[in-house]
């Protein structure tokens, strides 16, 4: 385990798990579509979730990225997620299925519907890897999510703290010094 964690709470083996029953609610909910559902991944943090989920799924879908950011370089949310880097591809008359590391407050979830669902897309269906419930500000969930954390600071697969530790290949609790210093 890296030094600067308290303890894990998704190791490799529950991570692809939890991988490959999203990849199977999701092909479930796409069973019979007529066109190729755009999967989206909200970068960066989503980025190993969504490349492990999309190549677990039977349906063919198409990738597409957008990087969102509601932080500067610490812990607290803005409230006003940022486009970085917008899509490629059109989302009009699609299934969008939109790949998220975690819902926090909601800002980015919600930002992130009204934009797709603004520019015609078919459907919406989110996943994502965790959810901390407990911190929401806005009224919005996920269709499906993996795991519930209470209001704790998680890095790795993905996650940063100050856009490190995201290389790490499990999930853990980041020890209160490190981000209390
Ligand atoms: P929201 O807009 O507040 O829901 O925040 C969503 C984004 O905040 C996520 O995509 C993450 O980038 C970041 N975030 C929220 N909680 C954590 C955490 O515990 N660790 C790392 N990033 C987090
Ligand atoms: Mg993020």
């Amino acid at each position: 385990m890296d030094k600067d964690l308290e303890r894990i709470v998704l190791s490799e083996e529950q991570i692809a798990r939890k991988v490959k029953d999203a990849a199977a609610w999701l092909d479930g909910r796409f069973k019979g579509a007529t066109a190729p559902p755009l999967a989206i991944s909200v970068l960066k943090g989503s980025v190993f979730f969504f490349c492990d989920v999309v190549r677990a799924m039977r349906t063919n879908v198409q990738i597409d990225f957008m990087t969102v950011s509601s932080y500067g370089n610490a812990s607290e949310t803005s409230g006003v997620p940022k486009i970085v880097m917008d899509l490629a591809a059109s989302v009009y008359d699609r299934d969008v299925i939109l790949i998220e590391d975690i819902v926090d407050s909601g800002h980015t979830l919600a930002r992130m519907r009204d934009l797709i669902l603004g520019r015609g897309a078919k459907s919406f269906t989110v996943v994502t890897l965790f959810d901390k419930p407990a911190r929401r500000k806005v009224d919005i969930c996920a269709d499906y999510s993996c795991f519930e954390i209470g209001d704790e600071f998680i890095v790795g697969y993905g996650l940063d703290y100050a856009q490190q530790y995201r290389t790490l290949p499990y999930v853990g609790i980041l020890k209160r010094e490190i981000y209390e210093k």
